[in-house]
């Protein structure tokens, strides 16, 4: 039997134009799903997914529009990757409410709307993976970034709470948690060659992680063969959680 093969499955990756987004979506071409990415640059979108062999479709899944653009492009789906940006930093007592509701609705709203989009399609066909990009700091949080701390944690709770309801319909709803990825988000995080130092040194691989490491993580979600792992948090942080 060949393992982890995703012929005639389709995907959705929002977030799909760079980084973790795209590396995940390119794996899932590899164990052949058809796969849709969206964002919101449609030149940076138009180009990567060229590039991969995805289609692709201009969706800021911060808005309820946005959801419904990217869920009608890509059609009947079986695998719903759900990521976006990250919330910018802040120290947590300044976060004014435009900032709480700007993270809300791209980080929570926007999977809770992608779920719900998809979710009655794969429950009819009893198979479907809903799969939320996260980040280490939901059980360790970044002092640093208040946003991201509490939306990621909701994320990860709604999926859990979801799995209970959606479990004996073969879909299953599970969140990877990155930990220090090398793409443009770390870039603006850590602007100088020092900071990046300080925290490599905090890791127990002593590098930061590659996009297509988390990626194997999502793409292996989504296969058959994790139909028994469902309301999960995995973690790819290169042992910095231990
Ligand atoms: N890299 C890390 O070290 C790290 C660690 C922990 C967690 N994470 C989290 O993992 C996720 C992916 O990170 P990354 O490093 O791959 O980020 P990235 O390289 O900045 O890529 C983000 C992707 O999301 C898209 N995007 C942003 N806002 C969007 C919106 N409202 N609607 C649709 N697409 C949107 C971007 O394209 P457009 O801007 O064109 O829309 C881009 O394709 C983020 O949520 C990040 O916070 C990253």
């Amino acid at each position: 039997m060949t393992l982890f093969r995703l012929e005639g499955k389709r995907a959705l990756v929002t977030g799909g134009s760079k980084g973790i987004g795209l590396a995940a979506a390119h794996d899932l071409i590899r164990l052949g799903a058809r796969v849709t990415v969206a964002a919101r640059d449609e030149q940076t979108l138009r180009t990567a997914a060229d590039a991969i062999g995805a289609r692709w479709v201009v969706a800021d899944v911060s808005t309820a529009r946005g959801v419904a653009a990217a869920v009608e492009a890509a059609g009947e789906t079986d695998i719903l990757v759900s990521n976006a940006g990250g919330p910018p930093p802040a120290k947590p007592s300044e976060v004014g409410e435009e900032a709480w509701q700007a993270g809300y609705d791209t980080t929570f709203l926007s999977t809770v709307r992608l779920a719900n989009a998809v979710l009655a399609g794969m429950r009819g066909r009893k198979w479907g993976r809903i799969i939320a990009v996260t980040s280490l700091t939901v059980g360790r949080p970044s002092p640093t970034l208040p946003v991201s701390n509490a939306m990621r944690a909701a994320v990860t709770n709604y999926l859990r709470t979801l799995a209970l309801e959606v479990g004996s319909d073969g879909v299953t709803c599970n969140t990877v948690a990155p930990g220090y990825t090398a793409t443009d988000r770390l870039k603006a995080l850590n602007r100088t060659p020092a900071d990046a130092e300080k925290l490599t040194a905090r890791i127990p691989a002593r590098r930061f992680g590659q996009p297509g490491e988390v990626a194997a993580a999502i793409a292996f979600l989504a296969t058959n063969e994790a139909a028994y792992m469902t309301g999960q948090e995995l973690l790819v942080d290169g042992g910095w959680s231990i």
